[in-house]
C-alpha cells in the first residue's frame, strides 16, 4: 500500500473515497462546515438528527452528490474524549480502511489536522494513521496457494491530507515513525504464524541474525556453549524436542557503547505441548503462539533500528520447543539453573519461567539499567485479564507506571498485578531452592514470583502476554492468529524515554 502525505485543502482532493471521523457530537466542527456546503449540508442534518452518533466503532458510508471532488464519504466515530487522542485515531482508521477493503473501495483520503484530538502532534497523528493503516493490509497467506489471488486484493493508497498545516515536512518523520513500527508488529505476527514444524529454535535464530546490520549485532550460542555456561534450566526444557535449543542475543547500538542497555528478554517456547505434564489435544495448536514474547521482542528490534532511537538496546532470547519424549525431563527433576540455584520441577508445562530462569540471568552480564521481559507465561493471566489487558508485575514501581503509560497510549493496555513477599512462600521447595509451580491461587503472580528470584536489579518488570499475544477472531486492523503485541507497547516506552 501506498501512503501520500499531502498539504492541500480539502476541497482538492479528488478520491473515490473521503475518510471523516467524527468526534461525539451534535454539530460539526467548525473546520469541516465549510465543505459541508460542498454536500449540501447532509453532515450537519446526519449529526443532528443523530444518525451518526461519533461513538467509536460506528460508520456510515454515503454517495457524494455530484460535483463534489469525492465519490463517497466514510463516516468513522472518534468517540469521547475520555479515551486517549492517540488510540482514538488508531482505532477510526483502522475500522475506516477495513469496512473499506470489505466494499473493495482500495484508495481513500484521510484528513488528520483538523480533528478533535488534543495532544497529538502532526507528526504523532501521521505515525498513528499510517501504522493502523498499513496493519489493516496485514495477511498471513504464504501457505495459501489457490484462493489467494482473488480474495486478497489490498489496499492501495491512503492519502493523509493536512489542509491547514503549516509544515508538513514535520508530519514527515511521524510518516516513516508508523511504518517502522508497523513492520516490527508485522514481523512479530508473522513469526508466531509460523506452524511449529517450520518454526524450530534455529528458524527464531535465522529470523534474530536477519536483523543483524550496522546498528544490530546478533549471536546465538547453541547447545554446547549452552552446556558449557550451565544453562541447566534452559536445557531441561529443551531436552524432550529432538530439535535443539538457542539462546539468541541481539545487540542494538544506538549510542554511545558505554550507555548501559535496556534488556528486553523474550520467552521463545516454539512449541508448548507442555512435555511430559501433556497438555489437552484441545486449541494446543494454538500453542505455536508460544514464543510471543520472542516474537515481540525481535519486533521491537527491527522498529528500533529503523527508527534509529538513540539508546542501547539488548535482547535475549531462549528458544526452545517443550514435548515429551524418552528424554524428556519428569515432574520430580531438579534442574541446577545458571544462577546457581536449584529448582525442582513439578509440573513440565510451566517451563516458560525455567528458560527464562537462565536468560534473565545471563541478561544480567551487561549490566542493563533496565530488564523488561515479555512471555505467554500462564493461562492464569487469562483468567485475570481476558484479552483485553497484559498483565506488569515488577518491583519497581516507577518502570511499572512508565510502561503502563506507554500502554495506554499505544492501546496495548497493561494491568498491574501485586507481587507482594507472600506469595512467594507458594513456591518454596522442600527438595531444592525453589519449586516450579505455585498451586492455583494467583497463578500469574507466582511465575512473576518465580522470575523475581532470578532477578538481581532493582528496575525489573514482567509482562505476561498469554491473553493478548493471539486474536481468536479477528477485528479491525488485527486479523485471526498472532497480534504482534508488545512491539507497539516496547517502542512506546522506548520513544519515551
Ligand atoms: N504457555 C503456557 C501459558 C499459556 C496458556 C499461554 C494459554 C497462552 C495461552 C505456559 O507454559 C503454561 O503452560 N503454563 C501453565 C502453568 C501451570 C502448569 C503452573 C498454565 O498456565 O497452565
Ligand atoms: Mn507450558
Ligand atoms: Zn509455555
Amino acid at each position: 500500500m501506498k501512503i501520500d502525505l499531502r498539504h492541500s485543502a480539502l476541497e482538492a482532493v479528488a478520491t473515490p473515497c473521503l475518510i471523516l471521523p467524527l468526534a461525539e457530537a451534535k454539530t460539526l466542527p467548525a473546520p469541516f462546515k465549510p465543505f459541508d456546503k460542498l454536500l449540501d449540508g447532509r453532515l450537519a442534518a446526519l449529526l443532528s438528527s443523530k444518525e451518526f452518533s461519533g461513538k467509536a466503532g460506528d460508520t456510515l458510508l454515503l454517495h457524494a452528490p455530484a460535483g463534489s471532488p469525492w465519490q463517497r464519504l466514510l463516516l468513522v466515530g472518534l468517540g469521547g474524549s475520555k479515551q486517549p487522542a492517540r488510540e482514538r485515531l488508531r482505532q477510526a482508521t483502522s475500522l475506516a480502511l477495513s469496512s473499506l477493503k470489505g466494499r473493495r473501495i482500495l484508495r481513500a483520503a484521510l484528513p488528520l489536522d483538523a480533528l478533535p484530538l488534543k495532544g497529538l502532534s502532526l507528526a504523532d497523528r501521521v505515525a498513528v494513521a499510517a501504522e493502523a493503516a498499513e496493519l489493516c493490509t496485514y495477511r498471513f497467506d504464504r501457505y495459501r496457494t489457490t484462493q489467494k489471488k482473488d480474495s486478497a486484493k489490498a489496499f492501495e493508497k491512503l492519502t493523509l491530507i493536512l489542509p491547514h498545516a503549516k509544515d508538513v515536512s514535520a508530519a514527515k518523520p511521524g510518516l516513516d515513525q508508523g511504518l517502522a513500527i508497523a513492520a516490527g508488529v508485522a514481523l512479530a505476527r508473522d513469526l508466531v504464524n509460523e506452524p511449529g514444524n517450520i518454526k524450530s529454535p534455529e528458524f527464531l535464530a535465522a529470523a534474530a541474525r536477519n536483523l543483524a546490520c550496522d546498528a544490530v549485532r546478533c549471536t546465538v550460542l547453541e547447545e554446547k556453549a549452552l552446556q558449557q555456561e550451565g544453562m541447566g534450566a534452559l536445557l531441561g526444557v529443551a531436552q524432550g524436542s529432538v530439535r535443539p535449543p538457542r539462546l539468541i542475543v541481539l545487540q542494538y547500538q544506538g549510542t554511545h557503547e558505554e550507555v548501559r542497555p535496556i534488556a528486553l528478554v523474550g520467552k521463545g517456547v516454539v512449541f508448548d505441548a507442555g512435555g511430559i505434564s501433556l497438555k489437552p489435544a484441545e486449541k494446543m495448536d494454538e500453542m505455536k503462539m508460544d514464543m510471543g514474547g520472542a516474537a515481540a521482542v525481535l519486533g521491537t528490534f527491527l522498529a528500533a533500528s529503523r527508527l534509529k532511537l538513540p539508546i542501547n538496546l539488548l535482547g535475549v532470547i531462549p528458544a526452545v520447543e517443550n514435548l515429551p519424549s524418552g528424554n524428556a525431563i519428569r515432574p520430580g527433576d531438579i534442574l541446577t539453573s545458571l544462577s546457581g540455584k536449584t529448582i525442582e520441577v513439578l509440573n513440565t508445562d510451566a517451563e516458560g519461567r525455567l528458560i527464562l530462569a537462565d536468560a534473565l540471568c545471563y541478561a544480567q552480564r551487561y549490566n542493563p539499567r533496565v530488564i523488561i521481559d515479555v512471555a505467554t507465561l500462564t493461562g492464569a493471566c487469562i483468567i485475570a485479564l481476558g484479552h483485553h489487558a497484559s498483565a506488569v508485575l515488577g518491583h519497581h514501581d516507577g518502570l511499572i507506571r512508565q510502561l503502563i503509560k506507554a500502554g495506554e497510549q499505544c492501546g496495548e493496555r497493561l494491568w498491574q498485578l501485586p507481587l507482594w513477599d507472600d506469595y512467594a512462600q507458594q513456591i518454596n521447595s522442600e527438595v531444592a531452592d525453589i519449586k516450579n509451580i505455585g498451586g492455583r491461587p494467583a497463578g500469574t503472580v507466582t511465575a512473576a514470583a518465580f522470575l523475581q528470584k532470578f532477578v538481581e536489579i532493582d528496575a525489573w518488570a514482567h509482562i505476561d502476554i498469554a491473553g493478548t499475544a493471539w486474536e481468536e477472531k479477528g477485528k479491525p486492523g488485527t486479523p485471526k492468529g498472532g497480534t504482534g503485541v508488545g512491539v507497539r507497547l516496547l517502542v512506546q516506552y522506548l520513544l519515551g524515554l
